[in-house]
């Protein structure tokens, strides 16, 4: 299993280090344009191979897309972060252009590659690697889903004060501060409706926290973050890699689910070695509907300013 991080940046390399930890990958490589960095942070991460335990073979390339070939799965982590105050969206003049050139030189390499998009805005990020690429829909993934599902079970555990073990929520919808949809009327703790642990007002502060979770973080850092990114990216490749046949919310092109088309929005997923095998239809609250559209009305206006 051979996979490959463009962007050897905070969230790509770890990335790259989760999966090594989780030694499901025979071989990782790091590409970036910056010379020498990305070989610099493979030796950094293989250095920690008898620390950490792996045999994952991690290599880093600056900007040789042939040492990419042959990849199983590809993460697109390149383009720039957003700062303190900026949304998500107003990366998208910079970000475009890189996602475009960075997706169409994978797949020239590695014709039948999986492609994990992580680049802001992600969800637009994600349609233009549909629409430039050709590539069948199962095999073009969007990560933000996975990532505000785990910030939403950081906050109902915080909530409810409870372990996170106990906490299951999902968020669908777009990936940005004001479009995701936390799906609360599903949130359980060890099966039980989370509502029935606290009061509706508290319930709805985690769901408003949730959706600025990471404007929350780059405030904090003065950057965008890249654990917890990382880390859910990694979640992702691992479902594809091992075929485990999990449920993710991922951002994937619609053509009538949840009754949106031409879209590229996190619904949930089953994720196994074919990328995305099944497109899962769950019942969503009239208020739920509601949101979900209003959130595709808004991943659609950031479209429309892409050149595809
Ligand atoms: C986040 O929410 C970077 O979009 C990513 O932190």
């Amino acid at each position: 299993m051979k996979v490959t991080v463009v962007g050897a940046g905070a969230v790509g390399a770890s990335c790259a280090e989760y999966i090594a930890i989780k030694d499901f990958a025979s071989e990782v490589v790091i590409l970036d344009i910056k010379e020498g960095y990305a070989e610099g942070k493979a030796m950094d991460l293989m250095q920690t191979a008898s620390l950490n335990g792996f045999d994952t073979k991690i290599t880093g390339s600056t900007s040789d897309y042939a040492k990419t070939a042959g990849s199983d799965i590809a993460v697109i982590t390149s383009g720039i972060p957003r700062k303190p105050g900026m949304t998500r969206e107003e990366l998208i003049g910079i970000n475009a252009g890189i996602v475009k050139t960075v997706a169409m030189s994978l797949i020239e390499h590695s014709p039948n590659v999986i492609l994990i998009v992580v680049s802001n805005p992600m969800d637009t990020m994600t349609y233009l690697a549909h629409k430039v690429t050709g590539l069948p829909k199962n095999r073009i993934i969007g990560m933000g889903g996975a990532l505000d599902s785990a910030r939403f079970k950081y906050r109902l555990a915080e909530a409810l004060e409870a372990p996170i073990s106990d906490i299951d929520g999902m968020v669908i919808g777009g990936h940005s501060d004001t479009g995701m949809v936390p799906l609360a009327s599903h949130a359980t703790r060890n099966s039980i409706k989370v509502s029935e642990f606290i009061k509706e007002d508290r319930l709805q502060q985690v769901v408003e926290d949730t959706k600025v979770g990471g404007a929350t973080l780059t405030k904090l850092l003065g950057t965008s973050a890249w654990y917890a990114p990382g880390a859910a990216v990694s979640a992702l490749v691992q479902a594809i890699a091992c075929d485990q046949k999990k449920m993710f919310p991922c951002s994937t092109f619609l053509e009538g689910e949840y009754g949106l088309n031409d879209i590229c929005i996190g619904v949930p997923v089953i994720l196994g070695k074919n990328g995305i095998e099944k497109i899962v239809d769950i019942p969503l609250s009239d208020a739920e509907k509601a949101k979900m559209k209003e959130s595709a009305e808004g991943v659609s206006k950031t479209n429309g300013l892409l050149d595809v």
